[in-house]
């Protein structure tokens, strides 16, 4: 009908999407109606995502990617024509619990875990970046409670708690840049694209075993709702699969001086105004009826 507004398809893209917590990110966003953008690395473990194309053939798409090399996201990236709507950065390692036996060096196992648990995410939301400039995009990487120093009380785990916690840093930085660059093209403060870590909880897949308190759907439906409420309130922070909240983060400096800018605005706007009247009648205004939030 002439005037309606034709509702686009959300695009999902999740990275290391073919089996575990990634592959429940797959199913539970084609459920909801989405276009899913799913990359594997290894083509011998295809044969869910491919089982998943016979329903939804027109929905999903899947690439092989390997997020330790930087020539293979700059050429995924080139193939992601349309923007993201969320980016889910689910591809993760966790090489051993021990990490910290003394005669042993682990500066190799230290490094391999970098490379896959934040250099890989780092560049890709790089190299995704135009793409991820647009209102309602989010990024989401896939953390762990075990990042939190909080709640660090049995040690190990030295590799995957480093990276993991500078994983968060990361997205810390990226919400704060996408915020930033957002804002410097003139756009609202209110609708901007975000990005935060978020833990799945203790969940069983390969990784964390049979024994683990969460099923794959579970802790995907719980992530899910979490993204969908962080991409309305825009409050990023490091949160729990079921919405609590394990690090606070600061909203960016440039989103509140945003909205400083914008009460001088709507202030002076109302000074006119109330001039404008004055001249017809007395009309006060009162600028704590307006509020940012
Ligand atoms: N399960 C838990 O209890 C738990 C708890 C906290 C956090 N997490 C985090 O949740 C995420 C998913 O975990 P999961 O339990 O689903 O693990 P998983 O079953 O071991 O699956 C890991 C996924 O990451 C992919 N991947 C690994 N290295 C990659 C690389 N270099 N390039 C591209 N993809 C790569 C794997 O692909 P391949 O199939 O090719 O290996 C696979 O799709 C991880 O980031 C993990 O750290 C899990």
């Amino acid at each position: 009908m002439l005037g309606e507004e034709i509702k686009r398809r959300e695009t999902v893209v999740v990275i290391g999407g073919n089996r575990g917590i990634g592959l429940g990110f797959v199913k539970n966003y084609l459920s909801k109606g989405c276009s899913v953008i799913a990359t594997y690395r290894d083509p011998e473990k295809l044969e869910e995502l491919k089982k998943i194309k016979e329903i939804f053939p027109d929905a999903l798409d899947f690439y092989q990617l390997d997020i330790k090399n930087e020539a293979a996201i700059s050429s995924f990236s080139e193939k992601i024509k349309q923007p993201i709507d969320i980016l889910i950065l689910n591809a993760g390692i966790l090489l051993s619990i021990s990490g910290s036996h003394p005669s042993i060096d682990k500066s190799q196992e230290m490094r391999d875990t970098m490379d896959v648990n934040v250099y890989g995410p780092d560049n890709i939301i790089r190299a995704l970046f135009p793409q991820l400039l647009n209102p309602h995009a989010c990024a989401v990487y896939v953390s762990s409670s075990l990042s939190n120093a909080d709640e660090n009380l049995g040690g190990r785990h030295h590799a995957y708690r480093v990276s993991k916690a500078a994983g968060n840093m990361i997205m810390q930085n990226w919400n704060i840049e996408l915020a930033a660059t957002w804002l410097a093209e003139g756009h609202s403060y209110q609708i901007r694209p975000c990005a935060f870590p978020i833990s799945p909880g203790w969940v069983q897949t390969d990784m964390g075993g049979p024994r683990a308190s969460l099923t794959v759907e579970e802790s995907v439906s719980g992530m899910a709702s979490v993204i969908a409420a962080v991409r309305e309130h825009k409050q990023a922070s490091l949160y729990f699969y079921n919405g609590s909240v394990l690090q606070k983060y600061p909203e960016p400096l440039v989103v509140t001086k945003k909205k400083e800018e914008d009460k001088d605005i709507v202030s002076a706007q109302r000074l006119v105004l109330s001039t404008f009247h004055d001249s017809l009648e007395t009309h006060p205004v009162d600028d704590r009826e307006w509020s940012p939030e």
